[in-house]
């Protein structure tokens, strides 16, 4: 017999003899003639009931489960009497391939999200974090998915690289030299390393993206990236997946209009997707998801000048922790303030100072401002990040002096501008931090699934 998964089984038209399935106990409970027990099999949130007839051979071993016990079920599927649940199993057979013992960490009560992560290898088996990573599973499959959609090409960027695509400096080194052997000499010779020179982690795939959305039109990466931050944040972790479209022939607002359409069709398929899952965060997780999802899919998402918001933000009667003015880095505090309190939607933010952006981004006619554009959403801040990007070889050659970066180094990179350059946009989603924002979870290390930030790489 083939074993059938929990969601395909609850959703039965009919009922029938014979259905084998596999799964962990959730709850068992003893009456006089029977058992029952609550199987899930992390398909679905719901769980199927089954039920254990005293005269099955093995009774008595059945009776020894415990919550977390691992079996396989065989039985008929029949209409159950019970409320909340159209079907359950009445079992013919139980097999048992483990008793989990008393000190099974999960027993039937509420843990702590901190506690949890203490066991990130266990969490998924909670109905919150099975949860959870179902939404991040489907949530992969609807990038592609609308991707492929628009006729956009994948595009899986290098993962090693030797630029810093931000100018951050918030690199991890990729090394083959014996740390014995720099400690001798004192210092780093880079010839002699593996690649013959300075090596690191990717921050952003966006330079290869924009070699290819100029090859091939328009493309997306989707991947890890890493970032050496040393912020302790709700918000930051070392290894992240973004999702980086880049578009030829595309201006700031046509940029801008991508990553609405974007994050509106990622949340409508969530919420027809992934309905019980979700139902579960607006119960116990958040009680102002479905509104925050609502202004989402319904609302047309504002968009105002960096200017124009730190003059929102300088009248405005909340007391902030950092001080804000023209020039100045948004903190979150001022984003969320921006998406959450004042416009109570997402926000595109555009034109924000160049001192305060990398070289790549297209310079305004003011030559104060960059085509930058930022999508800060309530709860979380900075969602997106992106720009136009300049494609003037003589004002990026420019801004590269200014700024001191090597043109040698980046000799491939100014190609581009001289063969055949044009207008082109891109931006960068953070998957965690849109994970956040639809499931309304309030730490990004519970949306991933073994977490990497400062001091911590267990698992
Ligand atoms: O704003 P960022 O730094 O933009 C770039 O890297 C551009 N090169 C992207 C592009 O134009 N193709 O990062 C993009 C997004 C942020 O808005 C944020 O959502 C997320 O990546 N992000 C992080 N997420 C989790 N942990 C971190 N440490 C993050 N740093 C950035
Ligand atoms: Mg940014």
């Amino acid at each position: 017999m083939k074993r059938t998964k929990i969601n395909i089984l609850l959703n039965a038209d009919g009922g029938t003899d014979d259905v084998l399935v596999k799964g962990w106990v959730r709850t068992k409970r003893d009456a006089k003639e029977f058992s029952f027990m609550e199987i899930n099999d992390g398909s679905c949130l719901a769980n199927i009931q089954v039920i254990a007839n005293s005269n099955l051979e093995n009774y008595l071993d059945i009776q020894k489960i415990t919550t977390g016990t691992s079996v396989s079920i065989s039985g008929s599927l029949i209409a159950s009497p019970g409320k909340g649940q159209k079907w359950e199993i009445q079992a013919k057979n139980i097999d048992i391939f483990s008793i989990a013992p008393e000190n099974y960490p999960l027993q039937k009560k509420r843990h702590t999200d901190e506690f949890l992560r203490t066991i990130a290898h266990l969490r998924p088996r909670t109905n919150k974090y099975g949860a959870a990573f179902r939404i991040r599973s489907e949530m992969c499959y609807a990038i592609h998915k609308f991707y492929k959609e628009k006729g956009f090409r994948y595009l899986t960027a290098p993962l090693i690289t030797g630029s810093d695509c931000e100018g951050a400096g918030e690199m991890f080194r990729v090394t083959n030299l014996d740390p014995r052997q720099i400690k001798k000499q004192g210092k780093m010779d880079f010839s002699q390393d593996f690649f013959g020179q300075e090596a690191n982690l990717t921050v952003s795939g966006q330079l290869s993206a924009e070699m290819f959305a100029l090859s091939l039109g328009d493309v997306y990466t989707f991947g890890p990236t890493f970032r050496a931050e040393n912020s302790n944040t709700s918000r930051h972790v070392a290894e992240f997946w973004m999702l980086e479209p880049e578009m030829a022939f595309c201006d700031l607002n046509e940029n801008m209009d991508h990553g609405e359409e974007l994050v509106k069709y990622l949340t409508e398929h969530a919420t027809k997707e992934c309905e019980q899952d979700l139902a579960l965060f607006s119960k116990f997780v958040d009680k102002a998801l479905g509104p925050r999802i609502d202004a989402i899919l319904n609302q047309e998402f504002a968009r105002v000048t960096y200017t124009e918001a730190v003059e929102i933000l300088e009248k405005a009667k909340k007391k902030f922790e950092f001080k804000v003015g023209y020039g100045t880095d948004l903190q979150s505090e001022h984003e969320r303030y921006l998406a959450e309190d004042y416009f109570k939607k997402p926000v595109f933010l555009i034109d924000y100072p160049k001192e305060i952006k990398p070289f790549y981004m297209r310079m305004n006619d003011d030559e104060k401002t960059v085509a930058a554009v930022d999508l800060l959403v309530p709860k979380i801040g900075e969602l997106i990040g992106g720009s136009q990007r300049e494609e003037r070889l003589d004002v990026l050659e420019n801004r590269m002096a200014q700024m001191e970066l090597s043109q040698e180094d980046y000799w491939w990179y100014l190609d581009s501008r001289k063969y055949g350059t044009v207008p082109h946009s891109g931006f960068g989603m953070g998957f965690e931090r849109f994970l956040m924002l639809i499931t309304g979870i309030s730490n990004i290390r519970d949306v991933i699934p073994f977490p990497r930030t400062p001091g911590s790489i267990d698992f």
